[in-house]
């Protein structure tokens, strides 16, 4: 597993906003979308491309248009749905699948209650967004099972980790082929399993709910 945290003055001071308790959900949730944005420009850096022919008004040039098969991006409900938009307006010709996992508060443990995207993944690059990497249980388990379906190039794209969850990333996905791509890394998790100083609950404070 390779790990990249973005370093941009950008990503720095949307971040901060995101962490301030007074951000309310709707700036919070552009701000998620434009940060998003930001750590997707750099998660797409190999996205495949091929040669395209073009006609400018001017002349026949060359360039390059986004390959088939398409990359698929799997939003990981539900605060991975606050991240989807972001994602998509980079990658247009990107197919979505969707993963609903849900997070045992006490055990931690994550367990998936929906599943819908592509049976056979394999030659596909697969994008995998989640607010906050915390554990690591929910994104292991989104990673082996899109692993499992023939994913070979898995890129998971998070606005913040904690430590302990990068280390079971590491541990459990050795020698697969996924990057994360994470605005920070922050300092710990706490005994109830959210990232401090983290940001709260993401999708607590993208819905408004509690
Ligand atoms: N999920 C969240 O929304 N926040 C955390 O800090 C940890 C997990």
């Amino acid at each position: 597993m390779r790990l990249q945290v973005v370093d941009h003055p950008l990503v720095a001071h949307k971040l901060t906003t995101l962490r301030d308790k007074r951000t309310d959900s709707p700036t919070f949730r552009r701000l998620a979308d434009e940060l998003v944005t930001l750590l997707a420009y750099e998660a797409t850096r190999d996205v495949r491309t091929e040669q395209s022919d073009i006609e400018t008004p001017v002349g026949p040039t060359t360039g390059v248009k986004l390959s088939y098969p398409r990359p698929l991006v799997v939003p990981i409900l539900r605060a991975g749905l606050g991240m989807l938009d972001g994602m998509v307006r980079l990658l247009p010709t990107a197919e979505v699948g969707f993963l609903g996992m849900v997070r045992n508060e006490e055990t931690l443990e994550a367990s998936t209650y929906a599943t819908r995207m592509p049976e056979d993944l394999s030659g596909r690059q697969v994008y995998v967004v989640d607010p906050m990497l915390a554990t690591g249980g929910t994104l292991v388990a989104a990673i082996q099972e899109l692993i499992k379906r023939g994913a070979d190039d898995v890129t998971a794209v998070v606005l913040l980790a904690a430590p302990e969850g990068v280390e079971v990333m590491e541990r459990e996905l050795a020698g697969t082929p996924v990057t994360v791509v994470t605005a920070a890394v922050d300092e710990r998790l706490n005994e109830h399993g959210y990232i401090v100083p983290g940001l709260g609950d993401a999708g607590d404070r993208m819905y408004g709910s509690a």
